[in-house]
């Protein structure tokens, strides 16, 4: 073809990028890789390799060593022998480090594109222009932290020695979200890649080689789940950081449940995305091809559910259509391509089945004719529409090219429909009213909502997912926090464990009790629920006694149905959210005003268990308590963050819902207040387990609770056996987090039971908590795990 035609034609030339350089990079190594422990390549130790593939192609790109349990355990042991020289170096130290990683992944970042394209099938656009740009912006983001970390984060450590499993949609990137924040807050890391994708982790092992970054500090460990697993269930790891998959993702909650692992998920997602009537619908169209389409839509936040108002649907979808037919499906490495390769036959072969399925369950298929190369594993554009809310593709993660579309009428409809999954990852919004947009924005269950824009990543923005699609944050201030400790909290003290649970006793009202061998009865408590006492569904109570064996009273042994009924009116008071920050603050100072009218009687009681002392102690720190916390309500402040874009991000604090507490046994009254303000604080509702050493001190709360102006239900408060509470607690979807402050055996527990719908936990990991120590006992610590952060991104400009 001429010059000429080619001008009116417009037809794209072939522009391929030569991988000559990743070629001879691969030929440099013989093509062989063993894993990369201590700052040397080491054969495994079973002498297992597996090939990883070019999937536009199916060739064979190299042989990689299957990781086993012993080379996972050489790698960990590196890790550690590693960590006192990395940590004792300066900040300064560290911030070097990890910029002369930024800039040597700079200096290698066309070979690395290209070597991620070979080994993912993702567009060399992409890899070019997106991932490796990131990659190092993140590591120069991070150099920056390490450099401020001893002012920014005061009293804070590493957590040691540091596990991360990584998926194959964004191999390096997804690398560099881990191991940049890892090492930049002086914890050493094993990084397993996943098992398709592990080329550009070796790539950069060579890259921690040439800096000179100190031996074991970072150690890769190639191979697939088994590796992974091995990893995970490492005595010696002291957290585990994760992206991939809701199912796997679950395995690793249940096998940390035990020991002190740190866990951060980052999990799938069914992100909306939600186009209204007055939006710029060719913007937006163009948008919905970076959601939907960016990495043949191997993406955890691609916009996968397309939620039209319904007086747009028909001119929007004749735009998608057309836009789709203009889509270019071919070689990842032709720089013209915007759609590669899946990664692998099984992805394809998930990808189909589930289209399939939609379709049987009455979805109308779509897909243009747009020429597919024939050989390798490709997957067209595909639009499905007529799809039902609950249908397997409204639903659940497909992980490929495949648009789903919904209407909707109005932002109301339009929230619940968004929000109707179990995930809560990302989510776009678009409309020309910065009001419908917010008002919206502020109302999805997502981590990440972008307005007017799309897929926008930044090291300096948070991401990470609500409810089902994992917990922790990667990016920012948050992220950091996750390879981050208190000193104080890890260095503390293991707790006694609880005392089996003793018998039961008929409920009877309130008894005397007297008779010669037994000292008067003090009362009986009930349940506080939805404001109101309550009788416990079981009909029993349990005995309260002092240490030499005074009987104090009964409480109500609640059980399932009486959590059941707290956490219906914990939902109930979802308006607790919505009050202003400034409201919340002035029921908490009133709520201590009570207290403190009650004081006296309170000790008195209190002083019959813990003693006089401590008695006045936990309540005149207790008032204070609930000022401090009075006082953050409308302080604990969100931030504007700027990333290098036109864009600014708002990072809201956002309560969780509803949190189940256990409180703790050795400050009744103290333990309650510093685990309950916190969170009402924060906008969160409450379902109590209080103290089961001195569960009475119910009767002292609902009485000031009552007096105050806490809305009912914001509240609750149901007695019993710790173990068996938590548990109920813990397996209720309905609950979005467990705050666990017992004995070691219950924060396993509360990890264990959550797995269901994967609700944060905090514990205290069975120790110790000074609550009398200020330092210890509150704060900005509780106030973190009382929240989530969503980063909403506007644009400006014109
Ligand atoms: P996966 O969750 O099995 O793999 C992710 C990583 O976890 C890999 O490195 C893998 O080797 C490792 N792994 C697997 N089992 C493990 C275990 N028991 N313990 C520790 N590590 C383990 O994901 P897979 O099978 O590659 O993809 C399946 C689906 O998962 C996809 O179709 C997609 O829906 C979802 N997915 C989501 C991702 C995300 O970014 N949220 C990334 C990858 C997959």
């Amino acid at each position: 073809m001429s010059i000429t035609e080619k001008f009116v034609t417009m037809e794209y030339g072939p522009a391929p990028e030569d991988p000559k350089e990743a070629l001879s990079w691969l030929g440099h190594h013989g093509r062989r890789f063993g894993h990369f422990i201590a700052g040397a390549w080491h054969q495994p130790v079973e002498s297992h390799y597996f090939e990883t593939t070019d999937p536009s192609s199916s060739e064979k790109l190299a042989d990689v060593a299957q990781g086993s349990a012993a080379d996972i355990d050489a790698a960990v042991r590196a890790a550690g022998a590693a960590l006192p020289k990395w940590q004792a170096l300066t900040p300064h130290g560290r911030s070097r480090y990890l910029y002369a990683l930024a800039r040597t992944m700079q200096k290698h970042s066309r070979r690395l594109a290209v070597l991620e394209t070979m080994d993912n099938g993702k567009p060399i656009r992409e890899s070019r222009d997106i991932d490796i740009p990131l990659v190092i912006r993140h590591f120069y983001h991070h150099a920056g932290w390490a450099q401020l970390l001893g002012q920014e984060f005061p009293g804070y450590i590493a957590c040691g020695v540091v596990g991360q499993i990584i998926p194959w949609n964004f191999p390096l990137l997804m690398l560099a979200w881990k191991i940049a924040p890892a090492l930049a807050t002086g914890n050493t890391v094993v990084l397993k890649p996943a098992e398709f994708t592990p080329l550009t982790a070796l790539a950069f092992a060579e890259i921690c080689q040439e800096v000179g970054l100190p031996a074991g500090v970072v150690n890769i460990v190639t191979g697939d789940g088994s590796t992974g697993e091995a990893l995970v269930r490492h005595p010696d790891v002291a957290k585990i950081a994760f992206t991939g998959s809701t199912e796997v993702g679950r395995a690793i909650r249940s096998a940390t449940a035990t020991g002190h692992k740190r866990l951060s998920l980052e999990l799938g997602g069914k992100s909306p995305f939600i186009i209204f009537e007055d939006a710029d619908l060719d913007s937006a169209v163009e948008g919905l091809v970076d959601g939907i389409w960016f990495n043949q839509g191997q993406v955890c936040c691609a916009g996968s559910r397309l939620l039209m108002q319904e007086s747009i649907a028909e001119p929007l979808i004749a735009k998608v259509r057309d836009r789709m037919s203009t889509l270019r499906a071919g070689s990842p490495l032709d720089k013209s391509i915007d759609i590669g390769a899946i990664v692998a036959g099984v992805q394809l072969d998930r990808i189909k089945r589930l289209v399939e399925q939609g379709v049987a369950e009455g979805a109308t298929c779509w897909q243009p004719q747009i020429e597919l190369p024939s050989r390798g594993f490709y997957y067209p554009p595909t639009l499905l529409s007529n799809v039902h809310p609950t249908s397997i593709v409204a639903q659940q993660e497909i992980f490929g090219p495949v648009l789903a579309t919904m209407t909707f009428r109005t932002p109301r409809e339009a929230v619940e429909l968004a929000n109707n999954t179990v995930y809560g990852l990302a989510a776009c919004v678009w409309s020309e009213s910065i009001n419908v947009a917010l008002h919206v924005a502020s109302q999805l269950k997502a981590g990440v909502v972008w307005v007017n824009c799309t897929n926008l990543f930044d090291a300096s923005c948070e991401f990470g997912g609500y409810r089902e699609s994992g917990y922790g944050r990667e990016g920012g201030r948050e992220g950091l926090l996750e390879y981050l400790e208190p000193v104080w909290f890890k260095n503390a003290k293991a707790l006694p464990a609880l005392p089996p649970p003793a018998g039961q006793k008929l409920d009877q009202e309130s008894t005397d009790g007297s008779d010669s061998t037994t000292p008067a009865i003090d009362r009986t408590v009930k349940l506080y629920i939805g404001g109101k006492q309550a009788r416990p569904d079981s009909g029993y109570s349990m005995e309260v006694r002092t240490a030499n064996g005074r009987l104090l009273g009964e409480a109500p042994l609640g059980n399932r149905k009486d959590i059941r009924n707290a956490v219906e009116a914990a939902h109930k008071a979802s308006a607790w959210a919505k009050s202003t920050a400034h409201t919340r603050a002035q029921v908490l100072y009133y709520l201590a005003e009570n207290l403190s009218q009650r004081s006296k009687e309170i000790a008195r009681r209190l002083a019959a268990v813990v003693g006089e002392t401590q008695a006045a102690a936990e309540v005149s720190l207790g008032i204070e308590r609930i000022f401090s916390y009075a006082a953050w309500a409308d302080k604990f402040d969100g931030a504007v963050h700027n990333p290098p874009f036109r864009n600014v991000v708002l990072a809201m604090n956002e309560p969780l819902g509803t949190v189940g507490v256990i409180c703790p046994n050795d400050a009744p009254l103290l333990g309650f207040l510093s685990l309950a303000m916190p969170v009402l604080a924060a906008g969160n509702t409450a379902v109590v387990v209080p103290s089961e050493a001195y569960p009475l001190i119910t009767a002292e709360l609902y009485q000031v609770f009552d007096t105050s102006d806490l809305p009912a239900g914001a509240v609750n408060i149901v007695t019993g056996y710790t173990s068996q509470l938590l548990k109920v607690l813990a397996e209720h979807d309905d609950v979005d987090a467990i705050w666990c402050f017992a004995d070691e055996a219950s924060a396993a527990a509360a990890k264990f039971y959550s797995v269901g719908n994967l609700k944060q936990v905090f514990t205290n990991e069975g120790r110790s908590i000074d609550w009398f120590d200020v330092k210890q006992g509150e704060g900005r610590w509780f106030l973190q795990h009382a929240t989530q952060v969503k980063n909403i991104w506007v644009p400006y400009g014109e």
